[in-house]
């Protein structure tokens, strides 16, 4: 990576619906970070990854994002919002026509639409799958079209709710594979939410956790944690 440059800025920010949920969010996030989040079950991850995504409003605060406005930033949901009767090249293909035309460099993930398209399902393990409806797949290849749909989109912030969820291990380091090269090349920025904690301090570069209604560094005394990784 050449160098490091601020890609989000959030200040004082405040999310929830009608009540707050996380506040005094204070946030930057450069070229190359992968910021983990983890915390209990709905205390907010998704909520906080939807406001800066510009899904969810905020109650108060600002979010500064320096992504190109089209395509910028790439959601991977946690309800993934697949096509479920079209294919798996189509639903990729949603992503890359929505892409940023952020980068000049014509490597690899960003050439032609279609290599882009066809280039993300490769990388994601799913080449066989590539005219298959999404409603035929696993729950685990329906979330690496997730994936590969953002990829094609060439983000330059990734937001990733529970990506890894449903695939094992092998799959999980095909994944991750392709979004640090990904990244590498893009140089773009992540934002994860992870429930295994173990997976989330392997594969961050700063870990939060979301405690009291606030965003603070991770403290391992702080969280319990079952034979897996995931919270209790
Ligand atoms: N669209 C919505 N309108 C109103 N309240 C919502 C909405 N979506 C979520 N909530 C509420 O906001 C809270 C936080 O939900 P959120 O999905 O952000 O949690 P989470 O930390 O991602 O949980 P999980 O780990 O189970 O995915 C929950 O109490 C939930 O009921
Ligand atoms: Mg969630």
């Amino acid at each position: 990576m050449s160098s490091s440059e601020l890609i989000l800025s959030v200040e004082n920010l405040t999310v929830g619906y009608n009540e707050e949920l996380i506040s005094k969010i204070n946030l930057e996030i450069n070229t190359g970070d992968v910021i983990a989040v983890v915390g209990p079950s709905g205390i907010g991850k998704t909520t906080l990854l939807r406001t800066i995504a510009g899904l969810v409003k905020p109650i108060s605060g600002d979010i500064f994002c320096k992504a190109p406005k089209r395509g910028g930033i790439g959601y991977i949901p946690q309800k993934l919002g697949l096509v479920r009767h079209t294919s798996v090249y189509h639903n990729v293909d949603l992503g890359a026509r929505s892409g940023s035309r952020f980068f000049s460099e014509p490597k690899t993930w960003f050439k032609r639409r279609s290599e882009r398209v066809t280039t993300a399902v490769e990388r994601m393990g799913l080449s066989d799958k590539m005219n298959e409806p999404v409603r035929r797949l696993s729950g685990g290849q329906q979330r690496r079209v997730a994936t590969a749909r953002t990829l094609a989109q060439r983000p330059k912030l990734i937001l990733a709710d529970e990506f890894l969820s449903e695939l094992d291990e092998d799959n999980i380091s095909i994944v991750l594979d392709a979004v640090k090269e990904y990244m590498a090349a893009s140089e773009s920025a992540m934002i994860i939410v992870e429930h295994n904690i173990q997976r989330a301090t392997e594969i961050s570069t700063r870990l939060l956790q979301i405690k009291n209604g606030e965003l603070v560094e991770y403290n391992p005394s702080e969280m319990k944690f079952d034979l897996d990784g995931g919270l209790i």
